[in-house]
C-alpha cells in the first residue's frame, strides 16, 4: 500500500463580542450582519485536524471525536470542493510546486478532536471548520484568503482564520465574495487581556446554532431592529474601543451585546433559553463585583449556551477567581454551581 501524505494542525476557537446571529443566505452561510471576536491562546480551546490523502482510499471520510460521520453534509462537502478547486486552479496556472495532479485526485481521511465540549456554546463549529479548511488547505497545497471558505462550514469558523482580534464584515455582494474576515488588531496589541472560561454545562445544547438563528430571523423583529439599527454603530463603538484598548467601553459593549443576544433569543417564537440559573448568577456577581470597584473590570459574554467567558485584565484575575470559586465551589452538589474552572488565563492568540 502506498503510504499517504499526512498534515496535522490546530486552530483555537473565537468569542465574539459583537455576536453574529441570522443569515440572509443559508447556503453561501452570509450573515444579516457583521461580528467581531476575540481569537483564544492556540494551547487553550483548540480543534486538532488530520488530514491524510492516499492514492489507496476509495472515498472521503471524516471523524469526529473519534466518531465516523457522514462526509455528505452539504458544509463539509462546500469546504472540500472549494479547496479542490483553488488547488486546480493553482495547478492550472502553472504552479505545480504545490501539489501534484495525482495528488489533487486523491481522496482524504479527515480526523478531528476538539479538546473541550463540542456544541455546548464554546464556539466548537468555529475551531472544527476553520481548522478542517487550514489542514486541507495544507494538505492540497493552496495558499492565500482562507475565510470564505471556512466561512461555508460554519460562519464563526471565518474568524477563527485570524489571531487577536477579528471582524467578520457581512459584505453585500450576492455572490458573498466580500464576506470576510479581517484581523483588525494582532493578539500581541493588548497583552494585558485575559479570557476565562466557566464551563458551566459540557452537554450539547437543545438547539443548534444554525437552526436557533433560522428560527429568530423568521420570528424575531427585534433581532431585526439589531441587525439594522444596532450592531453597525456597535461594530465602530468596539472597533474603537480595541484600538483605544479602553477596557472599560470594550467591556460594556460586550455585556450589552450577549445581552442583547439572548434577548432576541427569549423574542424569538418559540422562544429559545441558553442561560441558565447558574449563568444568571454569574451575571449577577460581575455586576456586583464592578459596582462594588465603582469602575468596569470584568466583563461576561455567553454564547449559544449557558457557559460563560469572562474578560478581564491581567491584574484583576487572581482576585476574580477567587471570588468565582469562593460563590462557586468546584464538584459540589448538583447543577447549581460551577463544575470546576478548566481554563487558565492567557493572552489571546497568535495567527494560525
Ligand atoms: P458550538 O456552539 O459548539 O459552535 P454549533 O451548534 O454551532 O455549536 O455547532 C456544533 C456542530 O459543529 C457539531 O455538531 C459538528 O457538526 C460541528 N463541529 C464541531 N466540532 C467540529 C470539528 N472539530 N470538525 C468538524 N465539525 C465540527
Ligand atoms: C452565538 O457560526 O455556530 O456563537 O454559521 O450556522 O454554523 P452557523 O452558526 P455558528 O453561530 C455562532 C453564533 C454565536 C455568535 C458568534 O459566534 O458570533
Ligand atoms: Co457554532
Amino acid at each position: 500500500m502506498e503510504k499517504p501524505h499526512i498534515v496535522t494542525c490546530t486552530a483555537p476557537v473565537n468569542i465574539a463580542v459583537v455576536k453574529y446571529w441570522g443569515k440572509r443566505n443559508e447556503e453561501l452561510i452570509l450573515p444579516i450582519n457583521s461580528s467581531l471576536s476575540v481569537t483564544l491562546h492556540q494551547d487553550q480551546l483548540k480543534t486538532t485536524t488530520t488530514v491524510a490523502t492516499s492514492k489507496s482510499f476509495k472515498e472521503d471520510r471524516i471523524w469526529l471525536n473519534g466518531k465516523e460521520e457522514d462526509v455528505t453534509h452539504p458544509r463539509l462537502q462546500s469546504c472540500l470542493r472549494e479547496i479542490r478547486r483553488l488547488a486546480r486552479k493553482r495547478h492550472n496556472n502553472g504552479d505545480t510546486t504545490s501539489t501534484d495532479l495525482t495528488g489533487l485526485s486523491q481522496k482524504v481521511h479527515i480526523c478531528s478532536v476538539n479538546n473541550f465540549p463540542t456544541a455546548a456554546g464554546l464556539a466548537s463549529s468555529a475551531a472544527g471548520f476553520a481548522c478542517l479548511v487550514y489542514s486541507l488547505a495544507q494538505a492540497f497545497g493552496v495558499e492565500g484568503e482562507l475565510s470564505g471558505i471556512a466561512r461555508q462550514g460554519s460562519g464563526s469558523a471565518c474568524r477563527s482564520m485570524y489571531g487577536g482580534f477579528v471582524q467578520w464584515i457581512m459584505g453585500n455582494q450576492e455572490d458573498g465574495k466580500d464576506s470576510l474576515a479581517q484581523q483588525v488588531e494582532p493578539e500581541s496589541h493588548w497583552p494585558e487581556l485575559r479570557i476565562l472560561v466557566l464551563v458551566v454545562s459540557a452537554e450539547r445544547k437543545p438547539v443548534g446554532s444554525t437552526s436557533g438563528m433560522q428560527t429568530s430571523v423568521q420570528t424575531s423583529c427585534l433581532l431585526k431592529h439589531r441587525a439594522e439599527s444596532v450592531v453597525p454603530h456597535r461594530m465602530e463603538e468596539m472597533i474603537k474601543a480595541v484600538r483605544g484598548k479602553d477596557f472599560a467601553a470594550f467591556a460594556e459593549l460586550t455585556m450589552k451585546d450577549s445581552n442583547q443576544f439572548h434577548a432576541t433569543c427569549l423574542d424569538t417564537y418559540p422562544p429559545i433559553f441558553y442561560l441558565n440559573r447558574v449563568s444568571q448568577q454569574v451575571i449577577h456577581l460581575v455586576h456586583r463585583y464592578n459596582r462594588h470597584y465603582g469602575e468596569t473590570r470584568v466583563a461576561y459574554s455567553f454564547d449559544a449556551g449557558p457557559n460563560a467567558v469572562i474578560f478581564t485584565l491581567q491584574q484583576h484575575v487572581p482576585e476574580f477567581v477567587h471570588m468565582v470559586q469562593h460563590f462557586f465551589p468546584p464538584e459540589t452538589n448538583g447543577e447549581d454551581f460551577i463544575k470546576g474552572l478548566p481554563v487558565k488565563h492567557t493572552p489571546v492568540s497568535e495567527q494560525l
